[in-house]
């Protein structure tokens, strides 16, 4: 883009939207996702985790940094997105690990968003 052009504030195409240069993906409805629970979504390739919890959606990389377990295949428990595999514990709210499972080392967090029934996930 040329210099003292401004991008669209917002341009939509498909099923993705991209805002000020983000890059937002659509990743299911969200009545697909019941309250305390965990989805595996693939978007453009890669495996992600999304949960719900309290009404709210989040989501983090979907590989374990253990040995690659399908994090959206887990289970909240406690307060972490459980490992299915050997139970490694992860914030998914950040991808932080917890210190217990020392195990497994962070994953990256995704912002997300919902719009008319849909959850978004920037990546
Ligand atoms: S693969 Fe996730 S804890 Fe081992």
């Amino acid at each position: 883009m040329q210099a003292g052009t401004r991008a669209p504030a917002v341009k939509r195409y498909n099923e993705k939207q991209i805002i000020y240069g983000m890059h937002f993906v659509k990743a299911l409805k969200s009545s697909d996702l019941p309250e305390g629970q965990v989805r595996k979504v693939k978007l453009e390739g890669r495996e992600f985790a999304l949960v719900r919890k309290d009404g709210l959606f989040y989501c983090i990389d979907g590989v374990c940094t253990h040995e690659g377990g399908p994090l959206g295949e887990g289970v909240l428990v406690d307060g972490w997105l459980e490992c299915p595999w050997h139970q490694g514990h992860f914030d998914y709210k950040t991808g932080n690990t917890d210190p217990e499972t020392d195990w497994v080392t962070p994953v990256k967090a995704y912002r997300t968003r919902t719009e008319d029934g849909y959850v978004y996930v920037e990546i």
